[in-house]
C-alpha cells in the first residue's frame, strides 16, 4: 500500500482541542515533552503495547502515530512486518519524518475514516490517541474493521489515576505538573488540553465496555504507572 503525500494542513479536521491541527502547533517539541512529562515512563508503556501486537504480525496499522515512535518500535520488534502510521497532523508526521523509512510508512488521515479495506491488517495500535478522536466509538469500530478477525487491537491511553496509595501523587502530576511544565516548555497552551482531556477520559471499566460495544472481543485492561495509564487489548471479530 503506498502512502499519500503529506499536505501542509490536516484536511480532515478543523482546529479544535486534540485535533491534528492542534498537534501541528506542538509537533517539533512533542517527543522531548513526552519524555519529560511522563517521567520517562511513556517508552516502557509503548513497549508493552508493542508486545501485545504479537506474536508475528505481518502488516500493522498504528493510528494517531504522531511522530512515529510506536510505528518505529513495532518495526524494530517484528522485523518481518510492514507498518503504516496514520495521523491527521502533517506537522507531527513531518517532525517524525526520519522514523517513516524502510518498513514504516506514513499516511495522513483520520482514525474515524480509515482509508483501508476491511481486514487489511493483522493488528492495530493507538497510543495516547483515542482520547483525541472526536467520535471514539467510530474510531474503535474502524480499527476493528481493518484488522483481520482474531487480530489484536491494542490501545494505550492516559486517565485520571484512581485508587491505590500513589494515585494522589500521580493525579497531582497529571492535573498540575503536566499542563504547567508543558505550557512553559512548549510556549503553547495546548498542554492545558492534555490535562482536561485526560480528566474527561472514562474510567477503565467504562472504556472496556465501549470497546466491547464496538465489536471487540476478549477485552482486557492492564493498569500502568499507578493508574496514570492503561493498556487495553481486544481482538477483532
Ligand atoms: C498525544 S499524540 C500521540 C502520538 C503517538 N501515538 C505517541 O505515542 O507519541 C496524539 C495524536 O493523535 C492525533 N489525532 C488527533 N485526532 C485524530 C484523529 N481523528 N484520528 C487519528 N489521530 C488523531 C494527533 O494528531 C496526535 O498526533
Amino acid at each position: 500500500m503506498s502512502a499519500p503525500a503529506l499536505s501542509e494542513k490536516a484536511p480532515t479536521q478543523e482546529t479544535r482541542g486534540g485535533s491534528g491541527a492542534m498537534f501541528d502547533a506542538i509537533a517539533e517539541r512533542y517527543d522531548l515533552l513526552n519524555r519529560i512529562l511522563s517521567l520517562g515512563l511513556d517508552q516502557s508503556w509503548r513497549r508493552q503495547l508493542v508486545e501485545a501486537l504479537g506474536p508475528d504480525p505481518k502488516h500493522v496499522l498504528d493510528v494517531a502515530t504522531g511522530t512515529g515512535d510506536v510505528a518505529r518500535a513495532i518495526a524494530a520488534r517484528y522485523p518481518r512486518a510492514t507498518v503504516i502510521g496514520l495521523d491527521p497532523s502533517g506537522g507531527m508526521l513531518r517532525a517524525g519524518a526520519e522514523k517513516f523509512t524502510g518498513a514504516v510508512s506514513a499516511v495522513q488521515g483520520d482514525g474515524q475514516v480509515l482509508p483501508f479495506p476491511d481486514d487489511a491488517f493483522s493488528s492495530a495500535s493507538i497510543a495516547f490517541g483515542i482520547r483525541n478522536v472526536p467520535d471514539r466509538s467510530l474510531g474503535l469500530r474502524e480499527m476493528r474493521r481493518v484488522v483481520v478477525p482474531g487480530g489484536p487491537v491494542a490501545i494505550l491511553e492516559l486517565g485520571e489515576p484512581r485508587g491505590g496509595l500513589l494515585a494522589p501523587f500521580a493525579r497531582f502530576h497529571v492535573r498540575h505538573v503536566v499542563p504547567t511544565i508543558g505550557a512553559l516548555l512548549s510556549g503553547k497552551r495546548e498542554y492545558r488540553y492534555l490535562q482536561s482531556s485526560v480528566a474527561a477520559f472514562p474510567p477503565p471499566e467504562e472504556f472496556v465496555a465501549q470497546m466491547e460495544a464496538a465489536g471487540l472481543k476478549e477485552v482486557s485492561a492492564t493498569r500502568l504507572g499507578f493508574g496514570a495509564a492503561h493498556l487495553y487489548l481486544g481482538r477483532s471479530a
